[in-house]
């Protein structure tokens, strides 16, 4: 009964922060002023709201009897508290879970008396290490997420994801044909309701009206491209599905003639690919002047090309063309918490995305085996969501990867950082969180005519570096010429000795 075709809720701290958002209509609680409504990207209309003042206990409601994600924003202090209980009589039935620097606990009472702990048979460690489900050393979201239609309770730090999930409870079993049903005396819990929350320091509540079920896929298709496998595999998520801001920053890049291989210029993916593995090569010496810049590797370098100018809306430059040698690769980091598209142009990236960017701990990976996009594969991010990553071009074969990148700052951020934060691991094993200011290496319409001029000359079988010819590229350089094939590479292949 896996793979629906839904998706969790997207964090619904990642909203608006300004108090023109009409209150959710749901509740004519005078207090709602004090709360903010927030779209939920994923379920246009499923208003999610939080407190805009901090407070160190909350008080509030499922949104829908029995359902939701109740999630604490909480500091690195004390405890988190968070209670689940039925409406009336107030303290009769209940969930309840304690997170301290040292315990975590969930336990369910009946009658306001004692507090029970859930038969080992009905609970999963999602994750084994226990010392991972107590409170953190910095501020993080503690989530519970009840989900009525399965009777699972699930408990999570950070994202808002199926892979965050520390431990599950299952309460309902599949019976035939396709039905969940209460395991027996578990059947109060779809009236739960009231939700209180305390907290060691001041710490903002929210509330979804959505469990985590699925994560929402990093990869997007376009809906004219989706097959009933692909919405049943939960593969992909269309655009639609995403915030205004990845969705426009899609639809500007999406295009079938967002393409490097372009009529004017056919070539331009080999003749990047010649210039950036080849020394003496216009590519290669870019590469090799930014090399230091992201730690001593060179491997650790690749090209900015921007494209456009920056409008004040993005960290740097909106849009920018990525290009990954081979065995080439980023730190991880993330995207001065902005919105953004990628697209693969050529060849093929793994990507990793990674739960945080701490030095200690250290970030680890949110899946269990990274994404690897290639050509034509199109993945978004979010503050949120995806914003932490690394990217690697893991070709042994020479073969270079381009992206074209683009950015945008929700329209709730009122402080653009203007710089990517990325980890820093030195070779004394020292850690730390840097600063990258997104620059460029070069325009692209200057870059592209600096390729096609090199281009030429290779083709005219002068290269600038003849010795390039023997270097590390040529078993490259050879078979992407035979591979190209066009009747103007015939004198080349002949010096070549290619057929
Ligand atoms: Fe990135």
């Amino acid at each position: 009964m896996e793979g629906f075709i839904t998706y969790n809720p997207l964090n619904p701290f990642d909203g608006p922060t300004t108090a023109d958002d009409p209150p959710p209509a749901y509740s004519d609680d005078a207090s709602q002023t004090a709360k903010l409504a927030i779209d939920n990207p994923a379920f246009p209309g499923s208003a999610v709201y939080r407190r805009q003042a901090k407070a160190s206990k909350h008080e509030e409601k499922l949104k829908i009897t029995g359902q939701g994600t109740v999630a604490v924003l909480a500091p690195p202090k004390g405890y988190v508290l968070l209670c689940v209980e039925l409406a009336n009589p107030t303290m009769s039935k209940g969930i309840f879970l304690l997170v301290t620097e040292t315990d975590c606990q969930i336990w369910w009472a009946t009658d306001g008396k004692d507090l029970n702990t859930f038969d080992n048979a009905l609970v999963t460690e999602k994750n084994p290490n226990k010392a991972t489900w107590h409170l953190k050393a910095y501020e993080a979201t503690y989530w519970l997420s009840l989900d009525l239609p399965h009777g699972i309770i699930r408990y999570g730090i950070g994202l808002f994801t199926v892979q965050s999930v520390l431990f599950e409870i299952r309460l309902k079993e599949y019976t035939n044909p396709g039905v969940w049903s209460w395991k027996e005396g578990w059947e109060w819990l779809q009236e739960l309701e009231n939700v209180t929350v305390w907290t060691g320091g001041e710490s903002e509540l929210a509330i979804t009206p959505l469990p985590i079920v699925n994560d929402i896929p990093p990869v997007i298709r376009s809906g004219d491209r989706v097959s009933l496998d692909d919405l049943a595999n939960g593969q992909f998520t269309v655009p639609e599905n995403l915030s205004v801001e990845c969705q426009k920053l899609y639809h500007n890049v999406a295009g079938v003639d967002v393409v490097l291989d372009s009529p004017d210029f056919p070539d331009f993916s080999s003749a990047i690919e010649y210039s950036v593995n080849t020394p003496g090569a216009y590519g290669y010496g870019l590469l090799k002047s930014k090399q230091g810049e992201l730690g001593d590797d060179f491997r650790g370098t690749y090209l900015r090309i921007t494209i456009g100018t920056d409008l004040g809306n993005s960290p740097g430059v909106p849009y920018v063309l990525e290009i990954w040698p081979a065995g080439h690769f980023s730190p991880i980091h993330d995207h001065a918490d902005a919105y953004a598209i990628i697209k693969v142009l050529h060849g093929a990236i793994e990507c990793t995305y990674y739960d945080s960017l701490q030095e200690d701990p250290e970030p680890n990976p949110i899946f269990p085996n990274p994404t690897v996009l290639k050509k034509g594969d199109v993945t978004w991010l979010s503050p949120k969501i995806y914003q932490i990553h690394r990217l690697r071009n893991l070709s042994t074969e020479g073969k270079v990867c381009c992206t074209v990148q683009c950015y945008q700052y929700g329209s709730n951020d009122t402080r653009h950082y203007e710089a990517f934060r990325w980890f820093k691991l030195t070779k004394d094993g020292s850690k730390e969180v840097d600063d990258f200011k997104p620059n460029s290496d070069a325009d692209f319409m200057s870059f592209k005519n600096n390729i096609k001029e090199e281009w030429k000359k290779v083709l005219a079988g002068n290269t600038a570096n003849q010795s390039a010819v023997e270097s590390r590229s040529f078993a490259v350089f050879k078979s992407m010429v035979a591979q190209s094939a066009p009747e103007n590479l015939s004198g080349l292949k002949a010096r070549l000795g290619i057929q």
